[in-house]
């Protein structure tokens, strides 16, 4: 990294709150958790509206919480290690997750409101004005940067923040396997559809027969059909006591042909860059919602260009898409499949037996790699690529949820975005 680099982004931060957030970073990462446990509460009980924004599975897991902390602390400890990696990753994906949910400029004053008053609860009488005006001074660069990129994004998609949504007609409901439903959606507007990168998602926000409205994000997983677009859901069912997953349940059972739906302009950074290198697209479960829509994308535009793909799953039956997938591939010149299935049956499939394991699979040197998948499943998927030599700025992943990963884990086992 140049040092004008570390020098412009150090300098960002004045140089005492510098050094009151090298004093006091480490306490407020370890008390991070009782810092969002208590704001998020409070900020919804202050602004009720909000509960129809934040993603209440997520609220129930803490993962939204910790996702938030952890992306604060780690953007304030960049800006005073010189030798942090570069944060433009988790910037660009928290201004997509925020598009796609109309966030707009006027909120950060509640969230900073509401996140400083937080720490000061939490830290009590060691936070003296000097702490907190330093934490002020962070909190607002951040949010600073992500509302100049937001507004980058809006206007390159043409949105209008205060009407991010445009309602689409289901026009067809597909029965993918047991527990996963795809549905075709046309814009009810008349409009046409919005440029869509493959690989990116939507905003769905349904209103439930709780009377709650809330959003959830789905993956195109396919940009080849026209004038309109689908999206392929696989239904959560709640493991050990907790409930079943509210959104993918009502789209299992409450929605029909003919329904209308909120749906945001595509957004995410999971996106193929134009190059003649091979792609690996690794995926698991879900995760193959991202594999279809980037295959029917290089078919259309590269023919030639290599495509493996190596996809995980409980049995073949649980495989969703396998077979489009497969069909569409035809038009590829180099392509390969690869597929893992925890129980196999012998006598119908060639499938290998168990996880995926990469280090069995030829891969050529100039591989780029797209993993979708549970996170346990991505980490293992870039050990072994690690491992087998592929450089880390080759493998790019997406988190079906709040990315714990980019923002926490230390920076040598940190995946490029
Ligand atoms: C970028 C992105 C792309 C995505 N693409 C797809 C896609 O293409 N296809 C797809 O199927 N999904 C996709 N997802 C995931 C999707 O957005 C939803 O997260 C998923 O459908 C589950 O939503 P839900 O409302 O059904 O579950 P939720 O109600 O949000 O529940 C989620 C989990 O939290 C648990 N939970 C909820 N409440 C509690 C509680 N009180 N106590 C304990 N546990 C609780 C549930 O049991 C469940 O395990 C994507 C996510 C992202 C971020
Ligand atoms: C500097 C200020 C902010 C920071 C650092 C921040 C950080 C984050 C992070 C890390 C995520 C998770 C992204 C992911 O999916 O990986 C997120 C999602 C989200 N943010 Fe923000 N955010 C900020 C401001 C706001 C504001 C002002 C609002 C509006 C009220 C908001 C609403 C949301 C919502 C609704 C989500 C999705 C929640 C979910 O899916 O669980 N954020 N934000």
């Amino acid at each position: 990294m140049s040092s004008s680099v570390v020098q412009d982004r150090s300098s960002l931060l004045s140089d005492s709150s510098a050094e009151v957030i090298r004093a006091t970073a480490e306490v407020v990462a370890e008390h991070a958790d009782q810092i969002t446990a208590l704001f998020y509460p409070r900020m919804l009980a202050a602004n009720p509206d909000l509960l129809r924004l934040f993603n209440k599975g997520n609220q129930a897991t803490g993962e939204q919480s910790r996702a938030l902390a952890a992306s604060v602390v780690a953007y304030a400890v960049q800006l005073i290690n010189p030798d942090a990696p570069s944060f433009s990753h988790v910037m660009q994906r928290i201004a997509y997750k925020h598009i796609s949910l109309g966030i707009r400029p006027e909120q950060y004053t509640i969230v900073g409101h509401h996140l400083l008053a937080a720490v000061g609860e939490v830290l009590g009488e060691a936070v003296t004005p000097q702490i907190a005006e330093a934490w002020n001074e962070v909190y607002w660069l951040f949010a600073t940067q992500l509302i100049a990129e937001e507004a980058r994004l809006y206007q390159q998609a043409g949105i209008d923040a205060a009407h991010p949504l445009r309602p689409y007609r289901v026009v067809r409901r597909i029965d993918e396997t047991q527990d996963v439903i795809s549905l075709i959606l046309e814009p009810a507007d008349g409009g046409e559809l919005p440029a869509i990168s493959p690989g990116q998602y939507v905003s769905l926000f349904v209103d439930l027969p709780d009377g709650g409205r809330q959003p959830r994000q789905y993956t195109v997983s396919s940009t080849a059909l026209g004038p309109r677009l689908q999206i392929t859901v696989r239904r959560v069912k709640g493991a050990n006591g907790a409930p079943d997953g509210q959104v993918s349940s009502h789209l299992h059972d409450g929605v029909k042909p003919g329904d209308l739906l909120d749906v945001s302009a595509p957004a995410g950074d999971f996106v193929v860059q134009p190059s003649e290198g091979p792609l690996l697209l690794a995926s698991a479960g879900a995760g193959i919602t991202t594999v279809l829509p980037i295959v029917e994308h290089i078919a259309r535009t590269q023919p030639k260009r290599k495509v493996i793909v190596a996809h995980a799953d409980r049995t073949a039956q649980d495989h969703a898409l396998r077979e489009t997938v497969l069909h569409v591939a035809r038009e590829l010149d180099d392509f390969t499949a690869h597929t893992w299935y925890e129980t196999v049956d012998p006598d119908n499939d060639r499938s290998r037996q168990g996880f995926m394991d990469l280090s069995e699979i030829p891969l050529p040197d100039d591989i780029q790699v797209f993993t979708c998948g549970p996170l346990p499943f991505m980490r293992h998927v870039r050990s072994t690529l690690l491992a087998r030599g592929v450089p880390a700025d080759r493998i790019r992943y997406e988190v079906f949820g709040p990315d714990l990963w980019a923002a926490q884990i230390p920076a040598e086992d940190k995946p490029q975005r």
